[in-house]
């Protein structure tokens, strides 16, 4: 049975009216009326104006003016190696059912546990970094309380830590995991966002003195808004003492680890337990590609595998990846990441990473360069946090977003609002960054 590659004109025609982004955002209410999505029973022709009108209908991430998220342009051989696993519809469970994608994964995963220095480790992919982080915690619980894989938690003392810069996904999985979000300490960060250690060592012994079990410290390597590396090594040193879970989210920022200059940012990760790794961010792969990575093999295997006679019925548990991932049925997303690697080689990323870092400098150029702007703090990712002089930057990034100018982000960090800039899509290149700053300036000047 072959595909009507006549169908594939419609994915053409579709991406066109996305690219070309004329369609004018509405509100919600307006948009759904335009659409006829909930109409049954469509003839092929009305399918194809469908899907054209809903990719016409739906922003673009990729270009100029989107500096809003922590991923952006993808890079094309990703995309296709996406849309061709879509095509194959394999599950990634058993080799059976896989074959040579199971190998990719494996061979991806040793990649990605190299360039960490797990030499003897393992990896898993999952649905984003949230739910490798998830994996992760739940690895960490479950290594610290008996039984608790097969009967429940009967002791629910349990503490983790994390920075008040840490990602909202590890309070919500303590929730998930029933030890209770609250069981998640914050640790005060720094000026530069960063986990202080003398707050940390403070709280663990208040914790221990309270009958509390410390189980897990959870670091951040690139923080979601402010992009800090929290200190590696000395934390990972500092929680091995009371027999803690290490835990790096590099889901942000791990790009770092293929470029000379910038990786020594994880220092100390190698001695950590596990990392969490977002390609789909910083390294150019379309979403979602997550992969938690574990120092030590069989551990994912150990609390995530499950009788199942039905399903694992040929080859041993090295290649039947179903028995270390959170979900049965699994797409390949690691295909597109070895698609992505295959084009850029390690030089190719190196350069890629280099050029990312190289806007960031160009951002902070511009930042200098006006009265207007004033720096929150020096970026170590590729997050450039600016204020703007008499202006709220929530009320100007709404404004920008509303006039369909930029997509930008903003927060507050002691009661100072201020711009997130994302310096992550490297097609856009310093002209790139230009762009940003001329259109935020002409914005700022028609305001006043
Ligand atoms: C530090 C950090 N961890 C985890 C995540 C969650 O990743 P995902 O969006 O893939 O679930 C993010 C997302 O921005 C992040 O910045």
């Amino acid at each position: 049975m072959t595909f009507e590659f006549e169908k594939l004109t419609i994915l053409r025609d579709a991406i066109v009216a996305h690219d070309s982004q004329k369609y004018k955002q509405k509100d919600p209410f307006a948009m759904k009326q335009e659409l006829a999505i909930d109409v049954n029973g469509l003839h092929t022709d009305e399918m194809e104006k469908l899907f054209v009108q809903i990719a016409a209908m739906t922003p673009t991430t990729v270009d100029k003016t989107f500096w809003n998220q922590l991923y952006s342009w993808r890079i094309p051989e990703g995309t296709i190696a996406e849309m061709l696993a879509c095509y194959m519809n394999n599950s990634m469970y058993t080799f059976k059912v896989s074959w040579i994608q199971t190998l990719i994964e494996k061979a991806v995963i040793d990649h990605m546990l190299a360039k960490i220095g797990y030499h003897d480790g393992d990896g898993t992919f999952a649905a984003g970094g949230s739910m490798s982080n998830m994996v992760a915690m739940l690895v960490a619980r479950n290594e610290k309380v008996a039984n608790c894989k097969e009967l429940w938690l009967q002791n629910n003392s349990l503490v983790a830590y994390t920075s008040d810069q840490g990602h909202y996904s590890v309070r919500k999985n303590a929730g998930i995991l029933g030890m209770g979000r609250d069981s998640v300490r914050a640790v005060p960060s720094d000026g530069q966002g960063k986990i202080r250690l003398d707050a940390l060592q403070v709280m663990i012994n208040e914790d221990i003195a309270a009958w509390k079990i410390p189980y897990l410290l959870n670091l951040t390597a690139g923080t979601t808004v402010l992009g800090a590396y929290d200190p590696i090594q000395e934390a990972v040193a500092i929680a091995k003492k009371y027999d803690m879970w290490t835990h790096v989210d590099a889901s942000r920022g791990g790009g770092v680890l293929l470029a000379q200059e910038h990786k020594h940012k994880m220092q100390g990760v190698a001695q950590a337990d596990s990392c969490t790794w977002n390609p789909h961010k910083m390294m150019g792969v379309p979403l979602s590609a997550s992969a938690l990575l574990v120092k030590k093999k069989w551990i994912i295997n150990k609390h995530l595998s499950e009788w199942a006679t039905y399903l694992y019925q040929s080859d041993d548990d090295d290649l039947n990846l179903g028995n270390k991932s959170l979900q049965c049925g699994r797409r390949n997303d690691a295909l597109k990441v070895r698609a992505a690697r295959k084009k850029l080689w390690d030089a190719g990323y190196e350069a890629r990473v280099v050029k990312q870092f190289a806007m960031v400098q160009q951002a902070l150029k511009r930042i200098e360069e006006s009265d207007l702007f004033a720096l929150v703090l020096k970026p170590e990712c590729l997050n450039v946090c600016f204020s703007i002089k008499g202006h709220q930057a929530d009320e100007i990034c709404g404004g920008l977003y509303h006039q369909n100018l930029l997509k930008v982000g903003h927060w507050s960090r002691n009661g100072k609002t201020f711009v997130r800039l994302v310096c992550v899509n490297a097609e856009l290149d310093t002209q790139g960054v230009d762009f940003f700053f001329d259109t935020l300036l002409e914005y700022l000047w028609n305001q006043s």
